[in-house]
Formats: C-alpha cells, structure tokens, sequence
C-alpha cells in the first residue's frame, strides 16, 4: 500500500496537508511563486482590503531569542533559541488593484497547487460589508480557490475590523453569511484566539455558513523592556503598541484553543497554525482533529518562504506513515483525530484508587456522605 500525502479539505485538493499563513511569506507574487515551486500544498495570501494601509515608521517583526545565560531578548543576536515572533504589521500595504492580476498569473502558472485569498474588512455599516463581497467576487474571479476570512488580527485600531470581528459572536456569523452569499469556493475564517470561549464563536462562523474554521492567529502580546536602556525592545519614539506573538511559544495555547473548537464540532473542518516549524509540531493539531495546518514564523526564518520547512514537513509525514503502515495508516484520514477525545474535565482524570474526588463540588444526593473518624 502507498503513502498518500494528499487532503481533500472543504471540498479543496491539496497536494500535502502544509500550507503557507496569510503573513510576509505570501505578500508578493515573487514570494508565493517560490512557496509553491518549494512544495508548500497551498498558500493563504496575505490579508488583503481595501482601506489605506500604512505600517509603523521601523521594524514591523522581530524575533524573541532565549540565550545561555537564561535572558531573553530581540536584540542580541540570533545564538539564542528561538522563543517567539512579534510583530505589528498591518493588513497587506498593496490595494486590491494590484493583487487582483497578480492571483490569475498565479494560478495561471500553478492550476494544481491551492491559492486562498485572505480577505479583511469592516462590519459596522452596510458599505463596509458589501467591501467583504467586493473582494470575495476580485479574488474568486482570478482563480482562487478558496477565501480565508480575517477575523483576527490583533492589532486594529478600527472597532468593527480584525479581532473585534472574532470576539463578537454576531458579527463572526454575520460577515461569513455576507461572503457567502457571493462565494463560488469554500469560505474559511480564521478567529482570534483572544476570546474567553472561542467554541461560541467558532459556532457562529458555522451558523453563517463557513466551510472551515482557522486558528490562531497571533496572540496580544507586548515586546520585553531592556533592563538597560528601560527602553520596549521594539518601539517607534519609545513608544509601542499591543502586537501578535507567533512561533514556538504559542504552540501549547493554540492546541488548547483549537482542541476545544474540535471537540465541540468534531465533523467541521479546522485549519491548525501556531508554533508549527517541523512534522511532531504540525503531528498534535492533525490528532487533534486538523485536516490542514499552517506556518508562519518558521517560515520567515527559513529563505523567507520556507523551502527547509516544508521538505521537513513532507518528510517527516512520510516517515510517520512508513513506521505506522503496520497500523494500515497510509494518509491523513488513517490518524486524523485520533486524540480529539483524550481532552476531558480535570474530575474525569483518575484520582489515586482509594480517594474519592467529584470535581471540588459538595458530595451530591446519593452519594455516600465522608467516613468520618
Ligand atoms: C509579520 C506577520 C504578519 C502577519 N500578517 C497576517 C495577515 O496579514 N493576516 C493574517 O490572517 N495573519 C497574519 N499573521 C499571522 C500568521 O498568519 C499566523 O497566524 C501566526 O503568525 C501564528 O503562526 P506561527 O506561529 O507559525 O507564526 C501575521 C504574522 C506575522 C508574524
């Protein structure tokens, strides 16, 4: 029996379950050429709007190194192991004008291989849902074979854009209907994970009809002060602003998020990003449930596009499923999901055998009341 790498994901066929996040990676043409002659199954686009974008006056990324000594830092050089990313980039700076024949020639020279179009913009007027319509129809048009809706970018000033979209339950369901209701291709959003139950909102993407929920994007988060200047790390005139943290450090918090989203809806379609660099990274998201999942940071470490990363992934899938072919594992599907259900409460997780435990409530009605001395 022969390994099958490939996925079928909202209707989607992907050559390898590993895609390239919406982020720098994706934000030219150039870029996403390379990702895909690079072997990357598909690529998301990076979130394109149609409101004037302009980024801060100096770096838009850094990365949070932790070295030797035990200190971390942004600033001391790239010996330390990587710990995380930060960034306060806004929304792709180039308009619609400018992606539109730049998604046909890319589709045009790849046929086979996946272009989703991230797409972003506001929710608190009729105009500014009918811009989510405007850019769903500009990209389907050119060939893109399924949109990501960015409900979660945490840095937005804007009230009715980005992750204040992804906290309100009737502003996720309502901006997914509207796409929708133009859409020819599967309609993935990807939330933030800056909510307090993110299960509500996932539901609600459901209800209006999305095809597929994504996550995490990045996670509110500031740069460390250097204890000797008393200076953020990353600042424009000493001042900063809450950004995204990205990479190794979110992996366990994203898989958190995104186990409770599977748990909760275990025959939806979740894309997993977070932390994911290698196959034992991107290994816990597809057991959680995951038909696809997605890499960033890693990314813009390796070449800018991660050429190493995906040849990892690919390998690493391949090996795994040559070591477990005894199994009858030979694709995705064989494993997928196999420890959704070994998340449970904290009261289902066994106590020692001569202790009683029921989850820190009093004894209920019927129970046998303590032994007392
Ligand atoms: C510099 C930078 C820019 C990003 N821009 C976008 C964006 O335009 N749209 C989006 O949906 N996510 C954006 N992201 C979030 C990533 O797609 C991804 O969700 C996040 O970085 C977590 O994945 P990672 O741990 O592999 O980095 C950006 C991330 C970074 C680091």
């Amino acid at each position: 029996m022969s390994i099958d790498l490939s996925v079928t994901f909202t209707g989607i066929k992907f050559s390898n379950p590993f895609l390239l996040a919406s982020a720098p990676p994706t934000e030219s043409e150039s870029n996403i050429m390379r990702a895909l002659e690079a072997g990357w199954g598909g690529v998301v686009t990076k979130t394109i709007g149609l409101h004037p974008v302009v980024n801060v006056a100096g770096p838009k990324t850094k990365f949070l190194r932790q070295y030797q000594s035990g200190a971390l830092s942004m600033n001391k050089g790239r010996d330390g192991a990587l710990h995380s990313s930060w960034n306060w980039e806004l929304i792709s700076d180039k308009p619609l004008d400018w992606w539109v024949p730049r998604l046909g020639r890319i589709k045009k020279a790849f046929p086979d291989r996946v272009l989703i179009a991230s797409i972003m913009a506001g929710s608190g007027s009729d105009k500014e849902l009918a811009a989510w319509q405007t850019l769903a129809r500009a990209c389907q048009d050119q060939g893109a074979d399924g949109l990501e809706l960015n409900l979660s970018c945490p840095h937005m000033d804007r009230e009715d854009m980005g992750s204040n979209i992804g906290k309100d339950q009737k502003l996720c369901s309502s901006v997914t209907q509207v796409v929708k209701q133009v859409a020819k291709v599967p309609v993935w959003a990807k939330l933030t994970p800056s909510t307090t139950d993110i299960v509500l909102e996932a539901g609600a993407v459901f209800t209006g009809g999305g095809d597929a929920v994504v996550s995490s994007n990045t996670y509110p988060s500031v740069p460390l002060i250097d204890p000797e200047t008393l200076e953020f790390e990353m600042n424009v005139d000493g001042l900063v602003s809450s950004g995204g943290l990205g990479g190794p450090a979110i992996l366990p918090q994203s898989l958190a998020k995104m186990s409770q989203m599977t748990r909760a809806f275990p025959e939806k379609s979740f894309s997993g990003i977070g932390g994911i660099a290698d196959f034992n990274q991107a290994l816990n998201y597809l057991l959680l449930g995951c038909g696809t999942v997605q890499v960033c940071t890693a990314a813009m470490l390796d070449h800018a596009v991660g050429p190493n990363v995906v040849k990892r992934l690919v390998q690493g899938m391949t090996e795994f499923l040559e070591k477990n072919a005894h199994r009858g594992w030979r694709r995705l599907e064989d494993f997928r999901g196999l420890r959704r259900d070994r998340i449970v409460a904290h009261s289902q997780i066994r106590r020692p055998a001569d202790s009683d435990y029921q989850g820190g409530h009093e004894p209920q009605e019927g129970y046998a009341e303590p032994v007392r001395a």
